[in-house]
């Protein structure tokens, strides 16, 4: 773990540098008592959102099976919906559940939109998640992807949640972790919204290490065709797609989530390769051409911005120019993207 303290220390500076830190933002123990508030003095940061959800982060110590220890926090707004839809909210190396809350707009749009809001917390030291090891990238395999996977089955019974709306994004090695979850889980998710990850299995350790750190991937050197990297998806959820006929594995790739990758070409942590190799990735299991979107459209959502659109939105790729480690939270354009 040695190694990885330079590349978290970056990774916690770039993030805070860009997200800020809300002032006054109570944080709870596991015993839910309150503790000092986050980067409390760092006063020349923007909150990214005005303030946080009403309802409060409350940990939920008995999911069920939770084999990889991975933490369990959960935002539910006052004014919950009938049938609420979920958003898994997933955080960076160095972060947590109370931090992903703090620095996301996703509790306050719960207050808005009535959904519930998971916040996994990595069990690891330096709080990467486990997007290497066998285990995590095998459905129902043991790894913090099972855990993650088992706090859905938990909030959609015990909140009366709409398992045709249930959504997972994150940021970083979170974002890892989405796509991860798109792959091991894709009835279980209905959209998938990755900010500066790499794609699935990229983060794959030969030695079988959980919460491992490939070099080889983060600093772009990986270049699989979109059939590899479809072949890689598949292998975590082998009868998903096992239909043989043409029209199976159509029908296959039509039930499984919409995807939104976001990257920034400046980011020296996970290389922008990652962005083309991600989309790869997904055209290759959706069956989109790479090279030929529907439509690409410049300054979208935003100036330096670039969106392009693959079967009618199934996959939607955002390259922010002159944007570093991480693409910042889009709360507003995520609602739209899940349809909340
Ligand atoms: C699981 O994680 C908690 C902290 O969240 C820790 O106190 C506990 O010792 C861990 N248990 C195991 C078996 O590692
Ligand atoms: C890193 O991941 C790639 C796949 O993305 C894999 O081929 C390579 O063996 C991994 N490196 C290590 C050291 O395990």
């Amino acid at each position: 773990m040695k190694l990885l303290e330079p590349v978290l220390a970056v990774l916690a500076g770039a993030y805070t540098a860009q997200a800020g830190a809300p002032l006054g933002t109570t944080v709870y123990d596991d015993a839910m008592t309150p503790m000092a508030a986050l980067d409390e003095g760092n006063g020349n940061d923007a909150p990214a959102s005005a303030s946080v959800g009403t309802g409060g982060l409350v940990q939920v110590p008995d999911f069920g099976p939770n084999p990889s220890n991975t933490s369990m926090y959960i935002y539910v707004p006052a004014q919950l919906a009938a049938q609420p839809a979920i958003i898994v909210a997933i955080h960076y190396c160095t972060g947590t559940a109370q931090a992903y809350y703090a620095h996301t707009p996703y509790a306050q749009l719960a207050d808005e939109k009535g959904f519930i809001v998971i916040y996994p917390s990595s069990p690891y030291e330096g709080t990467c998640w486990d997007v290497s090891s066998q285990a995590a990238l095998t459905h129902n395999g043991g790894g913090d992807s099972n855990s993650i996977a088992n706090m859905v089955t938990h909030t959609l019974a015990k909140y009366h949640g709409d398992p045709a709306r249930v959504f997972v994004t994150g940021t970083s090695s979170g974002a890892m972790m989405t796509n991860v979850m798109a792959a091991a889980y894709p009835e279980m998710f209905a959209a998938c919204i990755v900010y500066s990850g790499v794609p699935a299995g990229c983060f794959y350790d030969q030695a079988g290490g959980a919460n491992a750190w490939n070099s080889s991937c983060a600093d772009g050197q990986i270049d699989s065709t979109p059939a590899v990297w479809a072949g890689i998806v598949d292998a975590m959820r082998p009868t998903f797609s096992a239909g043989s006929s043409a029209a199976a594995s159509a029908a296959a790739a039509a039930a499984r989530p919409r995807m939104q990758i976001y990257h920034g070409s400046a980011d020296a942590i996970l290389h922008p390769p990652n962005y083309r190799e991600t989309i790869k990735q997904w055209c290759g299991v959706f069956g989109f051409d790479a090279n030929a979107p529907d439509e690409t459209q410049d300054n979208m959502p935003q100036t330096s911005y670039t969106t392009s659109t693959w079967g009618g939105g199934k996959l939607i790729g955002v390259y922010a120019e002159g944007v570093g480690h991480t693409v910042p939270v889009r709360g507003d354009d995520d609602m739209v993207f899940f349809g909340l």
